[in-house]
C-alpha cells in the first residue's frame, strides 16, 4: 500500500517536472517559431511613450550589460546600436549563443516586445541574464528610447 502511494506520488512528481519544463521551453512560443504582432493598445503606448521614463529604465536595467551608442561597445551584452532591422544574433565581435545566433528573426517593435517580456520564452537558451519586463508601459517607453538609437530611427507603428 504504501509502496502504491510511494509510485504515485513519484509518477505525479515527474508529470509535474515535465509539464513545467515543458511549459518553461514551448518551442512553438519561442521567436524560432512564432511570430509576434503588435496590439493596438500597445501601438498607443509606443506613440504615447515618455522617452525620458525609457531612458532611466535602460540606465537601471540594461546598462550594465549593454551600450547603445553608436561609438559604443559590446559589453557582457552585445552593442544595441542600430538594432531595429537587425537579425538577432549578427552583431559583429560578440560571441551569441547558439539559440540566439539561430533564432532567425529579425528585431522591430513586435520581436523585441516579444523577447523583452519574457526573454526565456522567447529564445530559449539565450544567455543574456535578465528575466523580462512584465509591465507594457515600460517596455513601450524603453524601445521608444531604443529607436533613437538607429541610424535610421524605425517609424512609430
Ligand atoms: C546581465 C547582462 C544583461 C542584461 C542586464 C541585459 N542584457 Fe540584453 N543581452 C545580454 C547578452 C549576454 C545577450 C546575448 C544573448 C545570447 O546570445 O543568447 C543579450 C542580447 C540582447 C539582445 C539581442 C541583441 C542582438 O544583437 O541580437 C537585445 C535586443 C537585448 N539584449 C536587449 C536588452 C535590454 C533592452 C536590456 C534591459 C532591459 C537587457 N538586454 C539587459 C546581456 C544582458
Amino acid at each position: 500500500m504504501q509502496h502504491r502511494i510511494a509510485v504515485a506520488a513519484l509518477i505525479g512528481g515527474l508529470t509535474l517536472t515535465t509539464s513545467l519544463f515543458a511549459g518553461r521551453f514551448d518551442p512553438a512560443e519561442s521567436l524560432a517559431n512564432y511570430t509576434p504582432e503588435l496590439t493596438k493598445e500597445f501601438k498607443q503606448l509606443l506613440r504615447d511613450a515618455d522617452v525620458e521614463a525609457g531612458a532611466a529604465y535602460f540606465d537601471r536595467k540594461c546598462i550594465n550589460c549593454h551600450d547603445a551608442v553608436k561609438e559604443g561597445k559590446h559589453g557582457k551584452g552585445p552593442l544595441l546600436w542600430n538594432l531595429f532591422g537587425n537579425k538577432a544574433g549578427s552583431k559583429e565581435g560578440f560571441e551569441y549563443s547558439d539559440a540566439m545566433k539561430g533564432s532567425g528573426h529579425t528585431w522591430d517593435y513586435a520581436t523585441l516586445n516579444y523577447y523583452l517580456t519574457r526573454t526565456d520564452r522567447a529564445v530559449p537558451g539565450r544567455i543574456m541574464n535578465f528575466r523580462g519586463i512584465r509591465k507594457d508601459k515600460q517596455r513601450a517607453d524603453l524601445l521608444a528610447y531604443l529607436r533613437q538609437f538607429n541610424e535610421q530611427p524605425p517609424k512609430l507603428p
